[in-house]
């Protein structure tokens, strides 16, 4: 049996406590000999900057550098709302999603039957809903230069960052999204601003003509990102895959996790280039969410999104595709039988289950299909 190397970074708020759910579950598959998975763990955001004054150390940097994937829970608190910039929680994070090379980011919002009345949208709206938002990770505005804030010397200071996209960063995730798309309802909607920035022109330019070479089987549609924001909440299952830049995607995949009742809901796959030689890509899962320091240590997180997270590496990483459909389809059952964390809790189906009840459900309904 192939043995994979697992990398723990639970971070901050939340993380642990959501990370504990997926350790039992790969705990569980290690001992029924469905997989080989080696497991080491380090620090990550807050956490690290407590034990070492960095985001994230060199040594934890060289270990998910080697792991086969990266399972990362969250990052930050109003207790590191203080540090310096450069060491600030989420430092850590974009750190990983930079050195690994981690351009696609894939957020697939599912509206399971049972949750769509826990979101804030009308039933007929989102129920059935699923949709895939792949979001460009390694560049854009978060990471372009210059990013300063400068003092004019006459009381002003400015504040700049640089939104910048080369050719082949836009080629290569308007590929992951064409090829994902075949693999669905063929269909890519590409998100942009166009019509005020220039990133947005070669984005748009760019993506046509992939379609035209490569995909011309694939329907493509361009759309201004704004729009796509309030098409999102209006009707959002006349989209299929939405292939957009790193701050659209970061605002657009919130909006996305809403219609399927709640952030802890929406799971995350960030992927590399495949290495030219062993074509294996570094990866990284994470939910959605954030590390939620107002709920921290009650037990009143959703572990899904950080188990579903779980689930885009055995399919995507890992090679066990059928135990991410199995893990998929237990928590579709124990939604559908009626559990529910707080956020996802409604008037008809009040809420009746912590982070763990619910970890311990969903590996339950895993074993009952084993
Ligand atoms: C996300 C988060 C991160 C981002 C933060 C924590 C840096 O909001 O993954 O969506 O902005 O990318
Ligand atoms: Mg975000």
């Amino acid at each position: 049996m192939t043995s994979y190397n697992l990398f723990y970074l639970p971070g901050d708020g939340i993380g642990p406590e959501v990370m504990a759910e997926v350790k039992r579950i790969v705990s569980w598959m290690n001992t029924q000999g469905i997989a080989k998975f080696e497991t080491d763990e380090g620090l990550a955001g807050g956490s690290a900057y407590d034990a070492h004054g960095k985001a994230i150390s060199e040594e934890h940097m060289a270990k998910a550098q080697v792991a086969d994937a990266v399972l990362f829970g969250a990052v930050g608190g109003p207790k590191w709302d203080k540090v310096p910039y450069d060491v600030r929680p989420e430092a850590g994070l974009l750190r990983l999603r930079k050195d690994l090379g981690l351009f696609a980011n894939l957020r697939p919002a599912i509206c399971y039957p049972a949750l769509a009345d826990a979101s804030s949208l009308k039933r007929n709206v989102v129920e059935g809903l699923d949709i895939l938002i792949v979001r460009e990770l390694t560049g854009g505005v978060y990471f372009g230069e210059p990013k300063t804030i400068t003092d004019l010397g006459n009381g002003q200071k400015r504040g700049i960052d640089t939104q910048v996209y080369d050719t082949f960063e836009i080629e290569r995730i308007a590929r992951v999204a064409f090829d994902l798309a075949k693999t669905r309802r063929n269909k890519v909607s590409s998100a942009e601003k166009r019509n005020v920035m220039k990133t947005g022109v070669l984005w748009n330019e760019v993506v046509t003509r992939v379609h035209k070479e490569e995909y011309p089987q694939v329907t493509l549609e361009h759309v201004l990102a704004d729009n796509c924001a309030m098409q999102l909440v209006r009707w959002p299952k006349q989209y299929d895959v939405i292939v957009t830049d790193n701050l659209f995607g970061d605002v657009l995949s919130d909006v996305a996790a809403m219609l399927t009742g709640s952030l802890g809901m929406l799971p995350s796959a960030s992927l590399g280039a495949p290495d030219a030689k062993t074509k294996r890509r570094k990866s990284l899962y994470e939910p959605v969410h954030g590390s939620a320091p107002d709920i921290a240590g009650t037990g009143a997180a959703n572990p899904i999104a950080m188990i579903a997270s779980f689930g885009m590496a055995l399919r995507y990483t890992l090679g066990l595709g059928d135990w991410a459909d199995r893990l998929d389809a237990a928590i579709s059952a124990v939604l559908a039988k009626g559990l529910r964390t707080k956020d996802i809790a409604s008037e008809a189906q009040p809420a009746n289950a912590t982070t763990t009840q619910m970890g311990e459900a969903i590996l339950k309904e895993l074993q009952a299909a084993a």
